[in-house]
This record gives C-alpha cells, sequence and structure tokens, in this order.
C-alpha cells in the first residue's frame, strides 16, 4: 500500500511579502480599530503606551514566534504541529492544538456578524440611515435586540443578509486555497487599507476640536501605571491584537518554504499592527474631539466611547453632524469591514487547515464542510434577536480566559515539559536574520508563563467574585464557561478520531 502516491505538496505562501501582508492582515481586524482606542483611553491615555509596549516586547512578540517556530518548524496545522512537537505525548499536545481550532471555530462565528453589521454601516453610511438616533436605530430598528437576555430568538433578515454575503465571500476565498485565495486577498486588501487609515486620520485631524480629543488620548495619567489592571489590559489588548495562541500563526507559518527569514518579519508585523492601532486611536480620538466641541463638552464627559458602542452608536452620531459625514462614514466602516474580512479569513484558516490535515482533503472540500456548519451555527446564535448577549459573553471567556490559557500550557509544555525550547530558538536562528538566541527563550519559558499565570488568575476571580457583565450567572455559566467546556470536550474528541492517512503525519522529521 502506497501512501506516498496520495502525497500532495504543502501549500506555500510565494514569498516574504505574501506572507507579511497575510500576518498583518490576521493581526489588523476589529480588535484595532474599535478596542485599542477605548482601551488605551481607561487605562491611562497616553501613559497606557508603556505598559503597551512592554506587553508587546516581553510577551506579545516572544510568543508571536513561538508561534511562527512551531509552524514553520514542524510544517502543519496547529494539531499537527503540536502533535509533531509532542513526540511521545503527541496526543495530549495534539489536543491543544484542536482547542487552539475550537477558539477560532468559536471566534469566527460572531466574527463574521459584526463584520457583517459594518457591512451594514458601510451601505447605511451613503445616506445616514440611522437618523438623529443612533442608539436606538442600532438596538431597536437594526439589530432587533430582545429584551433580554437567552439563546432561540428570531432571525433578523437585515443582519442575516450581510452575515450571508460575508460567509459566502469568506467560503469562496477559503476554497481559492493558500497562494490564490488567502494571500492575493491580503496582498490587495492591506495596502487599500493602509490608505484609507490615512484618510480617516488626515480627515480626523483637520476637525475642529481634534487637538482637544488627541489631548484626552495622549496625556499621561502617570498614577495608572501603578494599578495592576491597567498592566492586565495592555496584555489582553496585545494578545487580542497579534492573534496569538489562536492557532492563526502557527497555521500562517507553515505555509513558508523551508528556509524563510522569521524572526524580521515578526517584529515587522508586530510593530505594523501597532502603528495601525495608534492611527485608528489618533483618527477616533479626533473625531471625538470634535463631538465633544460640539457639544461643548469635555471629551472625556462623552458616554459610549468603547466597543460596540463606539463604533456603532457614537460614531453614527458624529457622522450625522460632521461636513462630509457620509464621506467618512463610508471610508469608516468599509475600512472596518475589510480589516474585519482578512481577520476571519486567518481565523478560518486555522480550522480548514486543521481538518484538511486531519482527514487528508483538498481546500475546497475543507471549505464546504466548515463553511457550511459554521455558517449554520452562526446564524443560529448571530443573526437573532438574542445575538448580541451571547456574543458578550462568548468574547470575554474565549479572549480573557481561553486564549490565556491555551499561551501558558504552550509555553510550559514546550519548554519545561517537553524541553524543546532550544531546538526551537536554535530553528529561528538558523533560519533568521535576526538572532534573538537566549532571550527569546528566557522570554517565553520564564516571563510569559508568571506573567500570564497572574492574568488568568485575575480574570476568573474577577468573574466568580462579580459575575460578567451584569447577565444572571446561569447565562454567564451556560455561555461562557459552557462555551470553554465545549471547547476542552470539541478538543479531546477530535484528538480520538483517528488520522486518515496516518504517512501524513507520522515519519517526522522527514
Ligand atoms: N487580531 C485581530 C483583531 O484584532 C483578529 C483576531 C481577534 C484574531 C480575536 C483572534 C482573536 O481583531
Amino acid at each position: 500500500m502506497s501512501l506516498a502516491s496520495t502525497r500532495v505538496p504543502r501549500e506555500q505562501f510565494t514569498g516574504q511579502v505574501g506572507f507579511i501582508l497575510s500576518a498583518i492582515g490576521s493581526a489588523v481586524g476589529l480588535g484595532n480599530i474599535w478596542r485599542f482606542p477605548g482601551v488605551a483611553f481607561e487605562n491611562g491615555g497616553g501613559a497606557f503606551l508603556i505598559p503597551y509596549l512592554v506587553a508587546l516586547l516581553t510577551a506579545g512578540i516572544p510568543i508571536l514566534l513561538l508561534d511562527y517556530a512551531i509552524g514553520h518548524r514542524f510544517r502543519g496545522a496547529a494539531p499537527t504541529s503540536l502533535r509533531r512537537l509532542g513526540r511521545r505525548f503527541g496526543a495530549w499536545t495534539e489536543s491543544l492544538g484542536w482547542f487552539q481550532v475550537a477558539m477560532a471555530f468559536v471566534i469566527a462565528l460572531y466574527y463574521t456578524a459584526i463584520i457583517g453589521w459594518a457591512l451594514s454601516y458601510f451601505v447605511f453610511s451613503f445616506d445616514l440611515r440611522w437618523g438623529d438616533d443612533p442608539g436606538t436605530f442600532l438596538m431597536s430598528d437594526y439589530l432587533q435586540v430582545a429584551e433580554s437576555e437567552g439563546f432561540f430568538g428570531a432571525i433578523v433578515p437585515s443582519v442575516a443578509l450581510p452575515l450571508a454575503v460575508i460567509w459566502i465571500v469568506a467560503i469562496v476565498v477559503l476554497a481559492l486555497g493558500v497562494q490564490k485565495g488567502v494571500e492575493r486577498v491580503n496582498v490587495i486588501a492591506i495596502p487599500v487599507l493602509a490608505a484609507t487609515f490615512l484618510v480617516l486620520v488626515v480627515r480626523a485631524l483637520l476637525l475642529d476640536g481634534a487637538v482637544d480629543g488627541l489631548a484626552a488620548f495622549l496625556t499621561p495619567d502617570w498614577a495608572a501605571l501603578t494599578d495592576a489592571s491597567v498592566w492586565l489590559a495592555a496584555y489582553g489588548q496585545i494578545f487580542f491584537s497579534l492573534s496569538i495562541a489562536f492557532g492563526i500563526m502557527i497555521t500562517y507559518a507553515s505555509y513558508r518554504k523551508r528556509r524563510s527569514n522569521l524572526s524580521g518579519p515578526g517584529f515587522v508585523v508586530a510593530f505594523a499592527n501597532s502603528s495601525f492601532e495608534l492611527l485608528a486611536g489618533v483618527a477616533v480620538f479626533s473625531t471625538l474631539g470634535f463631538f465633544a466641541f460640539q457639544q461643548g463638552v469635555a471629551v472625556g464627559d462623552l458616554e459610549g466611547l468603547t466597543g460596540i458602542g463606539l463604533s456603532f452608536v457614537t460614531f453614527p452620531a458624529i457622522l450625522s453632524e460632521m461636513p462630509g459625514g457620509a464621506f467618512f462614514g463610508v471610508v469608516f466602516f468599509g475600512a472596518l469591514t475589510l480589516a474585519g474580512f482578512t481577520s476571519l479569513i486567518s481565523i478560518l484558516q486555522v480550522t480548514s487547515a486543521a481538518i484538511q490535515e486531519k482527514f487528508h482533503i483538498r481546500p475546497r472540500p475543507a471549505a464546504a464542510i466548515i463553511g457550511t456548519v459554521s455558517a449554520a451555527i452562526s446564524f443560529a446564535l448571530f443573526s437573532t434577536t438574542t445575538g448580541l448577549y451571547v456574543l458578550d459573553v462568548a468574547d470575554h471567556f474565549t479572549n480573557n480566559i481561553g486564549v490565556v490559557g491555551s499561551a501558558i500550557v504552550m509555553s510550559v509544555v514546550t519548554v519545561w515539559l517537553l524541553r524543546r525550547g532550544p531546538e526551537l530558538a536554535y530553528h529561528l536562528d538558523a533560519v533568521s536574520t535576526l538572532r534573538l538566541g537566549r532571550v527569546w527563550l528566557v522570554l517565553v519559558g520564564v516571563v510569559v508563563p508568571i506573567v500570564l499565570v497572574y492574568m488568568l488568575g485575575t480574570a476568573v476571580v474577577a468573574i466568580v467574585r462579580d459575575g460578567y457583565g451584569g447577565y444572571s450567572t446561569s447565562f454567564v455559566t451556560t455561555a461562557g464557561w459552557g462555551a470553554i467546556a465545549a471547547m476542552l470536550v470539541g478538543a479531546v474528541v477530535m484528538t480520538l478520531v483517528p488520522w486518515r492517512d496516518a504517512h501524513e503525519i507520522e515519519p517526522w522529521p522527514p
């Protein structure tokens, strides 16, 4: 029986540029535009940039490089690569890979929903359809949010339609594979995105009151630096923003050619991501400065400066008052849609690559299978009147507990249990022009676990003590802890399913 004849060469990025742009496409997402400005503002403004940079250098870039090293050395999706990493304990480490896949799977379900809203608002911007009460428009007319939390609301057509569009385009891109799909989309989208960001920043800076907005954003509150929660927020933001420990970067790095530079591109991706984030902060706060100026209040007294409220309520309100608001809105929501879409593709590729390898299938059937299953669940949960509540809780748990746990396990297992840290450090140095060696190993093996265990502990204690978001305990338990439990069970089940073509996985190194 010749299994070798069924082997197909691994898909590849055409080269460094395609890889870097795709990795930036993954990193720059909804998190940069709607999450960062509010988080920075609430956590010390200008002073926040210090913990943010420290978090980037001590945890963000080291874990990013750990992801790259694992994916590139073991040349597979998260479960495949981690299984190879684990050697004799391969089944255990494979399950960590499937846990990362499960998180990516869950995030894709609601990430598509938010991109769908952005797409709707892109269209609404042309005639400023939200009128003079964007809050009511969002909650009652557009989302038609139910009175209270739950799971099974009625389908809302205005939300379901853009959601369908996003899913269809995403499935087509996935089906086209790494070079013709993922890489091509990013190579076009990232330069366009950079240009739209510049337009936004320049326009925003020219508004009356922009300076006051910037002052509110950047004036340092040094006292914030002594507050542990500010440091936690910085680490949390870095994680979400760089797309690390979700299996995303393992997957992308596995499509690089064997001898490709890794460390340098890691820094390029990380700093490009932070630049987009800072630019988004400047654009958003200049615009808020204008709004505060119009209303004759201080920027700090404005409400709805974070999360969904910022992008879908406060911003539309400002657009209605701004000269040329329709144009600005089209550019802003266009950027949001595009940034979200390139991240979505990376999130979906995690699942697609994992099942391609486990079941030995090609990108097309893989895209069709995961696309259909995910889209069905995504519709059932998020195009309904109760979607917002489930989204909020599932998002909080995945990003504050799931991914932090994943990063802790990945670094401790690699460095302390399997003792493969030096080998990966050597691998990074062997292929890269920038050699980090031991420094990287100490960060990944010592600093990262300590900081993250503290973060995880704080997050869990806060939820157990205060619940989350004012929801009922039973809802938080089912939608939050239930989601984590379901991901763990899913990970174990997927690990137990036999590999369809053992030849693909067993002999390692080749
Ligand atoms: N990093 C991207 C963002 O900031 C996408 C992403 C979000 C990836 C959450 C994984 C998890 O939006």
